[in-house]
């Protein structure tokens, strides 16, 4: 739990907490079929770069997470701002993503900017 009071990872923690925990869970481990786990997602480690706009506009028809099938629809979150989605992206992707390098600003910008 060594978080430096610079880590942007922290607020996204935070936020992560708020926004998406009481689906996705606080260990991002999902609801058996309602809702698709995040730690250790082929889903999500296939479709990272997309996270930004997933958590902007939502998702919505069959998906397959780790060979299970998902056929929900999640909601956007227009509430929340470029930086707060940058935030919970990174904690996201730091967390949950071990196979892929923790997104750097720039990355983070360039995700965000690929979706409308
Ligand atoms: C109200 C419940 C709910 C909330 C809150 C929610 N999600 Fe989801 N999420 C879902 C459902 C349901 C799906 C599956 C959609 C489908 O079947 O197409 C999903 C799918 C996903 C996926 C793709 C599948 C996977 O597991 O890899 C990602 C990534 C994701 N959500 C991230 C987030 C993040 C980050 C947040 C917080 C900003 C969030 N979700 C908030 C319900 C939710």
């Amino acid at each position: 739990m060594a978080y430096r009071c610079t880590d942007p990872s922290k607020k996204g923690k935070r936020l992560y907490e708020v926004h998406c925990a009481n689906c996705h869970g606080e260990e991002g481990q999902g609801l058996a079929q309602l809702y698709p786990p995040l730690a250790n997602s082929d889903y999500l480690e296939a479709h990272a770069t997309e996270l930004p706009c997933i958590i902007l506009n939502g998702i919505e028809g069959e998906i397959l997470v780790n060979g299970v099938s998902y056929n929900q629809q999640m909601l956007g979150h227009p509430e929340l701002s470029d930086a707060q989605i940058a935030n919970i992206t990174n904690y996201v992707v730091r967390q949950w993503v071990p196979s892929r390098p923790a997104p750097t600003p720039k990355d983070l910008k360039a995700w965000a900017d690929g979706c409308n």
